[in-house]
């Protein structure tokens, strides 16, 4: 393990800018991102970049993408003032922390990623026997990395990019993470940390050193965290000389697995752009109510007087996200014996979508009329993301000796 407790509070995630966010968007990834904002300092952008990987042959939709993305964001209640949210391409460091990342990571660990044969063969009609395209993982490892990022909210597919992640960082800390003069600085940093707690870290790096107690690593690392009197550039010293190493320059992060959407796409399938099933955030009231009344449902109720299997029909799995208990059994009952129809049973549901859409139709209105104030919150992001970005190539140049 050689994580930086210092840092782990911090989240980043990104998304590609592939189209218009739908519901299976919101109650997946956003309601995951609208939690964190308010407990983590979190950093979300446009992966423009990455959307470059797979449409590099389409580049005239991406800028227009990019914005409409971020609206779809705001619109769905993700807050500027609560997280930083940004575009990858206005944050030049992500390539070149890439570039120097790419020096030190071995080709096997990124032919050995998953996703990098999966989406070959899934996306057969495209060339991606390309050189971006199997940097991909790396690049994510550099968006990642580029904020010293603790959490990575991502879904399953996902992870594999994280622990590949957590590799290259090790490998870079353990090429670069040693100074000439360690220990004497490590030592240094240890009596600054005054008399006392100078010698519960050294008693505790011992026991975790020599008997492996995990439970005095933690207790080392709190005891650092709280330290008020020493350096950023010290602690980080001091959390790699407690475990053996040199300094620390890039945390590991971790995977926060968002649980995967419960919400179904119109024809029961999982709900994604590419089966056309979808719902969009800003989609118009009359658009939903007709795409609710046409879903199928169980293909057993052929007339109205036939009864029907909830479990069967896409519309429940809608009424198992929308609907309260009462209203769940009086669908049930009504369908299993046949004393309501099928527009009956949707009623509810089309009503309780909009509910939910027609908020985020409103701030999304509001903020297409007023493309001036969606891009300055894409440029302060964009500020402040660079600002951290900057800090962390200039450690990692440092390291590497290119200042
Ligand atoms: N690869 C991610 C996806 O396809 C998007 C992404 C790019 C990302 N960089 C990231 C997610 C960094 C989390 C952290 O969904
Ligand atoms: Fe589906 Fe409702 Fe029709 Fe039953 S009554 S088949 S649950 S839409």
């Amino acid at each position: 393990m050689n994580t930086n407790p210092s840092q782990n509070n911090r989240v980043l995630s990104g998304m590609r800018p592939t189209g218009k966010l739908h519901l299976g968007h919101l109650h997946g990834v956003l309601h995951n991102w609208l939690e964190l904002q308010h407990t983590h300092e979190c950093f979300f952008f446009v992966a423009d970049w990455h959307a470059l990987t797979t449409e590099y042959d389409n580049t005239k939709i991406i800028p227009g993408s990019s914005t409409e993305m971020v609206i779809d964001w705001l619109s769905a209640g993700v807050s500027p003032s609560a997280a930083t949210l940004f575009i990858q391409s206005h944050v030049p460091e992500h390539a070149e922390l890439h570039l120097l990342l790419s020096m030190i990571t071995p080709l096997g660990w990124l032919e050995r990623v998953p996703t990098y044969k999966d989406q070959q063969d899934k996306l057969k009609e495209k060339d991606l026997a390309t050189y971006g395209f199997l940097g991909y993982p790396l690049l994510q490892s550099a968006d990642i990395l580029a904020y010293k990022a603790g959490n990575v909210p991502v879904g399953e597919d996902q992870v594999a990019h994280v622990e590949l992640t957590r590799e290259v960082a090790r490998r870079f800390n353990f090429l670069y993470g040693k100074e000439p003069d360690f220990e004497e600085k490590a030592k240094l940093a240890i009596s600054k940390m005054g008399k006392k707690n100078a010698k519960l870290y050294r008693e505790h790096r011992k026991r975790y050193q020599e008997q492996g107690e995990a439970e005095a690593l933690e207790v080392a690392q709190a005891l650092l965290e709280s330290q008020q009197n020493i350096s950023i550039g010290d602690k980080e010293r001091l959390f790699g000389y407690l475990e053996g190493q040199g300094k620390i320059i890039l945390p590991e992060p971790q995977a926060l697995l968002t649980k995967a959407s419960k919400m179904p796409g119109l024809d029961g399938q999982k709900m994604s752009k590419s089966y056309n099933n979808t719902i969009s955030l800003r989609e118009d009231a009359q658009s939903v109510e007709k795409k609710i009344r046409t879903m199928p449902t169980d293909p057993a109720r052929v007339k109205r007087t036939d009864p029907g299997n909830p479990e069967k029909c896409p519309v429940w799995q809608f009424h198992e996200i929308y609907s309260s208990e009462d209203t769940r059994t009086w669908a049930r009952e009504g369908c299993t014996s046949a004393s309501i129809g099928c527009i009956d049973c949707k009623q509810p549901v089309i009503e309780a979508v909009e509910v939910e859409l027609q908020p985020i139709r409103e701030r999304a209105n509001e903020y297409l009329e007023d493309e001036a104030t969606v891009q300055s919150i894409i440029k302060e992001g964009c500020e402040e993301a660079r600002d951290v970005a900057r800090d962390t190539l200039d450690d990692v140049r440092e390291a590497i000796g290119l200042s």
